[in-house]
């Protein structure tokens, strides 16, 4: 192997290593390799501080719908720092983008839903939905309703509660998480956790069985939620089989336990219409948002709850005389103009149906990869897709460690000027909404390139 030359102290490199602690990065190794050090945007593409151009093939992290320069959230920002740079909304105060924006997704929202509340970031936003739940079991005088079920592989973020409410094992190694309280069922991976012979069908009865056993075992009165994304992103893209979602459901219903769909990643256009619940057909009581909502120009989050939770909330709040619950950048103004400049941008431009009929052709595109060698599944729907490569197909398996076919392609992809993302051995793509054809198709030659060189070296390796 050829060594990596050390960056010089005195670069933005050197810099890097020397004073930032990076998220989701193993920190010693960045001693070793330094950041890539991103620069500039424009449409699908960021630059480097070499002016080399890179798809970017992750929209940032699944999030900037409108693309990196968009001029209309450039202008709504800029109007709103001169008008009100700040103000909040504790204590009965409000201004005007945040009282329009809460307007415009309740009415949005594909089910029936009464109030939006602001944090900032998806994973404020399901620690805000766990808070308003336990609030309101206590509102209904059922104070041993406390207990929710998330999935394996399932993610909703970081913070104390939410890191808990994710099933990925490195969120919660040597962090002493999950609190108590939080149950665990299987993800809705039919490729990966199907019985041999079983179909797509009897997996999806089989999950919803495994449900209901785990509510009764648990005691049905003692569970509150069950916290999901439409489809499980950052666990792997894993696209739900048909029937999941409606068996689901039905055992939610018969126990009464609230339905959180945690959108963050699925809001907004991603799977090819505007909310994952239309999608999958999913009637939440909870709906969380972010990441699209304000292309991520300006952190920003929501969470938007039915009348079946603002009522008891509404009434407990009055019992101790306040909500005792707000983030001094909720709701921020600024961030909520860009919010809806970002989907009146979506809306107008019909970025929705775009995204539908690109990201056919993307998952066409690396569908048709899945005779690789490298290739065991494409999945994926709307504009967002994952390859998930092994080394031996009938066994599923990759290289020894989980991940490292994952990496080494995914460093191969960025040497092919494509930012993306592997998650485990699974890579992912999750571009702007706004991609044209061309440059799917230029994303797709990139893909194939790197996957046969990485195949290459695989059985060179083997044989030297
Ligand atoms: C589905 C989902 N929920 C929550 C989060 C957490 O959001 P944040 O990183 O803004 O806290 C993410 C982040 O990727 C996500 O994908």
């Amino acid at each position: 192997m050829t060594e990596v030359p050390r960056p010089n102290p005195n670069s933005q490199e050197g810099r890097d290593i020397a004073y930032h602690l990076h998220a989701y990065t193993n920190a010693r190794k960045h001693l070793e390799v330094g950041p890539l050090v991103i620069e500039r945007g424009e449409g699908v593409h960021v630059y480097d501080n070499a002016g080399r151009q890179y798809i970017e093939a992750m929209a940032g992290l699944w999030s900037v719908a409108v693309g990196f320069s968009e001029e209309r959230l450039i202008d709504a920002a800029t109007r709103q720092m001169r008008k009100l740079p700040y103000y909040h909304d504790f204590s009965h105060k409000s201004h005007g983008p945040v009282i329009d924006l809460a307007e415009k997704l309740v009415s949005m929202a594909p089910v029936p839903m009464s109030k939006a509340f602001f944090t900032n970031s998806g994973s404020e936003a399901n620690d805000t939905a766990l808070k308003l739940i336990w609030y309101r079991s206590n509102a209904l005088g059922q104070p041993e309703r406390k207990k929710v079920i998330a999935r394996e592989r399932g993610y909703h973020g970081v913070t104390i509660a939410s890191a808990s409410l994710t099933g990925l094992p490195n969120n919660h190694r040597s962090f002493d998480l999950p609190i108590a309280g939080v149950l665990r069922t299987g993800s809705p991976h039919f490729w990966r956790d199907a019985l041999p012979g079983e179909s797509e069908e009897e997996f999806a009865t089989r999950r919803a069985e495994e449900l209901e056993a785990l509510i009764l075992a648990e005691g049905p009165e003692t569970i509150a939620a069950f916290f999901g994304e439409p489809v499980p992103g950052a666990g792997g893209v894993i696209v739900p089989p048909p029937t999941y979602w409606a068996k689901i459901q039905a055992v939610l219903r018969k126990y009464d336990i609230l339905l959180v769909a945690d959108e963050v990643i699925c809001g907004f256009g991603r799977t090819g219409r505007m909310f994952g619940c239309e999608t999958f057909d999913i009637r939440p009581d909870i709906m969380v948002l972010s990441k699209a909502l304000s292309s991520s120009y300006l952190p920003i989050s929501a969470l938007l709850a039915n009348e079946k939770v603002i009522g008891p909330v509404i009434e407990e709040s009055d019992r101790i005389g306040t909500l005792g619950h707000g983030f001094t950048a909720g709701g921020h103004p600024v961030a909520a103009a860009v919010a809806l400049e970002s989907i009146a941008v979506i809306e107008e431009r019909g970025l929705v149906e775009h995204a539908a009929a690109v990201g056919a052709r993307l998952r066409a595109g690396l569908k048709a990869l899945e005779g690789h060698p490298l290739v065991g599944e494409v999945r994926g729907v709307g504009l967002i897709a994952a390859v998930e490569l092994v080394t031996d197909k009938a066994a599923k398996t990759a290289l020894g460690a989980p991940g490292q076919l994952g990496a080494l392609a995914n460093a191969e992809l960025q040497a092919a000027g494509v930012i993306g993302r592997n998650m485990g051995d699974a890579l992912a793509f999750c571009p702007p909404l706004i991609i044209g054809e061309a440059e799917v198709d230029d994303l797709l030659g990139r893909v194939a390139g790197a996957l046969d060189r990485v195949a290459k070296e695989l059985t060179l390796d083997a044989t030297s």
